[in-house]
């Protein structure tokens, strides 16, 4: 068990460059199976989440080689298409694999995802859109048996715009005969990617970015080389680190579209921003003031996966703020340890009601989840005195050496 130990009060200054974003990379990577063909993903992250991902291709006769950063899969021996549970339990986005596992090998045994416990996470949408698909989906002892025997093109109605299930589907239809529309898909930028990378293999896909999106079947998909888009929500943390210590930090290869709510809120706050296609800018030389009302929604709107953070940066900053978070019911799990670091928080259903006190004091903290244990980095940054971050297992599930990041633009932060 690893920790990060913290000397906190030590403003951020300097430039950094985006690492390429985690969660563009699993369903890339699951993507990959549909290549005929070498797929290369350039600056790919060695994330825990993508050694899993690769685990699990390599599981049914994937070869997946690193050079250096870049990630070559080779897809030509597939021998298996059941993914067993003790692959899926590390990592949600192996329900990813049983998209393009229909699609090359016409059926999926995969046991019942793991990842994150920051709520219930059901995968009821993405079952719905396979079942119009035409799949047929049995659930049995704890594995989701998809026969994709009679798959055809269809419409696909999302109940609600679920990330996830819109990159199943579209990996799902675009190799099946005639048309698929998906509505009120999501609009994440990692979908757009997904898109942009599935369209490079040969795929035929119109909307992606928008409610509804328009797959036009394709009989073959070739191998690729891809660079994904980079990390908007490492962009977010770090921006959202530097409006608690204060100082003046740029980070590069994020453009400001990808992260339009959040630089919004930090605005309003008093945060100096300069941001552009490429760059975000951000100079902090007072103490912000809170944020009345956030509210986590699907993009565009305030990012779920910034929620943590920026509960963070309320807890020190001048007012009351009150956070709604609406995707995952336990994203509050990091106020337990925010209150023994002196926050003044309270809880109620999904909201949380935070008073800005003058100062956080540096305690041994447990991070519960990935997002959660960046915030309390962060809430170590700015604190007075010595934090310890325990449990750093679940921040390295998205942050490639977030002490490495962070010491770069001054922070005082090391491993042991
Ligand atoms: C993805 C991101 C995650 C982010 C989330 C929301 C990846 C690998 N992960 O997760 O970091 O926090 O988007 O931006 O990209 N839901 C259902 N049924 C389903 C699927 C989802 O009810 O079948 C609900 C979820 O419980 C949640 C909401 O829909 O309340 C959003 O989930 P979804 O957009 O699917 O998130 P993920 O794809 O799991």
């Amino acid at each position: 068990m690893q920790k990060l130990h913290i000397e906190g009060g030590h403003k951020l200054f300097g430039e950094l460059q985006v690492p390429t974003a985690k969660n563009a990379l699993l369903p890339i990577i699951a993507a990959s199976i549909m290549a005929k063909g070498e797929v290369c993903i350039y600056n790919c992250v060695k994330l825990v989440d993508v050694f899993s991902m690769t685990d699990i291709l390599n599981s049914i006769g994937c070869v997946s080689t690193w050079v250096d950063n870049t990630l070559i899969i080779s897809s030509a021996n597939i021998h298996s298409h059941s993914i067993k549970e003790e692959y899926t339990k590390k990592i949600r986005s192996s329900i990813f694999m049983l998209g393009p596992m229909l699609s090359v090998l016409g059926k999926a045994k995969v046991a019942y995802p793991g990842g994150c416990n920051i709520g219930a996470r059901p995968i009821d949408l993405h079952l719905h859109g396979l079942r119009e698909l035409g799949v047929k989906i049995e659930e049995k002892h704890g594995y989701i048996y998809c026969d994709g025997a009679c798959m055809h093109a269809n419409e696909i109605h999302l109940d609600f715009p679920s990330v996830g299930a819109t990159e199943n589907l579209m990996m799902a239809a675009v190799r099946l005969n005639g048309t698929t529309t998906i509505y009120n898909a999501a609009r994440e930028p990692e979908i757009v990617d997904l898109a942009n990378f599935l369209t490079a293999m040969g795929a035929h896909i119109f909307g992606a970015g928008s409610s509804t999106i328009v797959i036009e079947g394709t009989k073959e998909l070739h191998g690729v080389e891809y660079s994904s888009i980079k990390d908007r929500i490492i962009c977010g943390t770090y921006l959202i680190a530097c409006g608690i210590t204060g100082g003046k930090i740029t980070l590069v290869g994020s453009p400001k579209e990808h992260n339009m709510a959040l630089l919004s809120n930090l605005k309003q706050a008093g945060a100096k921003i300069d941001a552009n296609n490429d760059s975000v800018t951000i100079c902090c030389n007072s103490k912000l003031k809170a944020l009345p009302d956030i509210a986590t929604q699907v993009f565009p709107g305030f990012p779920t996966d910034l929620q943590s953070q920026m509960l963070t940066l309320q807890t020190t900053s001048k007012g009351t703020s009150v956070i709604s978070e609406n995707l995952f019911e336990t994203r509050f799990k990091i106020c337990t340890e925010l209150i023994k670091m002196g926050a003044n928080i309270t809880l109620k259903d999904r909201m949380a009601i935070v008073k800005g006190v003058p100062k956080l004091y540096g305690a041994d903290v447990e991070a519960c989840d990935l997002r959660g244990g960046a915030g309390l980095v962060l809430a170590g940054l700015g604190a007075d005195g010595y934090t310890t971050v325990n449990q750093v297992e679940h921040i390295d599930r998205g942050y490639h050496r977030i002490e490495d990041d962070l010491r770069c633009l001054g922070a005082v932060i090391n491993r042991f």
